[in-house]
């Protein structure tokens, strides 16, 4: 899979690419991640990127001209399944859409910045928009690095039998079962018998019981 990233402040997220699974990922050479700085696309000899809204209000509006070039430009050496756009107003991502994200081939995902972009890219260029969170951020590169992070884990290959993604929390509508490491008693804290037992079956069917009780305790609605 190959995600191609345009913003006007890459280098906020180029390390968790760098890292642990996403790593892994590009490594395997199952996930290919390219940041492009938006900058470079921008016109006239300030390379300008930005501009005051029409109708006047505060904040600045990314241009469309720039983020069309860029994006043109990469239209042109390869076809993507999706120009995602990064907004608190997109689509709430979820473990589901991670897992669709996580079967397409090329995708772009454009980082908003500012007072947003000019709606005109939202109507002609987007394909998709996500939002991470009933939350604002200061620009969408937090949001696009936990957008990857969620699909990049997921893509088939990525995790081997250790780190499976089958028993992640939500992978089937259930929150993931409490986990514990040595030392078996710290403190007088003590790991639950059944899991230093080595009863596999019993085992199985603690953790599935933890779960239900933790999803039915911390999201009944997942229930539904
Ligand atoms: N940009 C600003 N806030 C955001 C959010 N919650 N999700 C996605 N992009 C954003």
């Amino acid at each position: 899979m190959r995600i191609d990233i345009i913003s006007v402040v890459p280098d906020l997220i180029r390390s968790p690419f760098e890292h642990s699974i996403l790593q892994r990922a590009k490594d395997k050479g199952l996930l290919e991640v390219h940041l492009h700085n938006l900058r470079e696309y921008g016109i006239n000899n300030y390379r300008q990127v930005d501009d005051y809204q029409y109708g006047g209000g505060a904040g600045m509006v990314l241009m469309v001209e720039p983020i069309d070039n860029c994006i043109s430009a990469l239209k042109a050496k390869r076809d993507y399944d999706e120009v995602i756009y990064t907004s608190p107003d997109g689509d709430l991502l979820d473990q589901s859409m991670a897992n669709r994200l996580s079967l397409l081939n090329n995708i772009i995902v454009l980082c908003g910045h500012y007072k947003g972009v000019d709606e005109r890219v939202r109507i002609h260029l987007i394909t998709k928009e996500i939002s991470i969170g009933n939350y604002v951020l200061s620009g969408g590169e937090l949001a696009a690095a936990v957008i990857v992070d969620s699909i990049g884990r997921l893509i088939p290959g990525v995790l081997n039998n250790e780190t499976s993604a089958l028993e992640d929390s939500f992978q089937d509508q259930l929150i993931a079962p409490p986990v514990y490491t040595r030392p078996v008693e710290y403190k007088g804290w003590k790991v639950p018998d059944v899991l230093s037992s080595g009863h596999e079956a019993k085992i199985r069917e603690w953790r599935m019981d933890e779960s239900l009780k933790r999803t039915k305790e911390r999201r009944p609605e997942l229930f539904d």
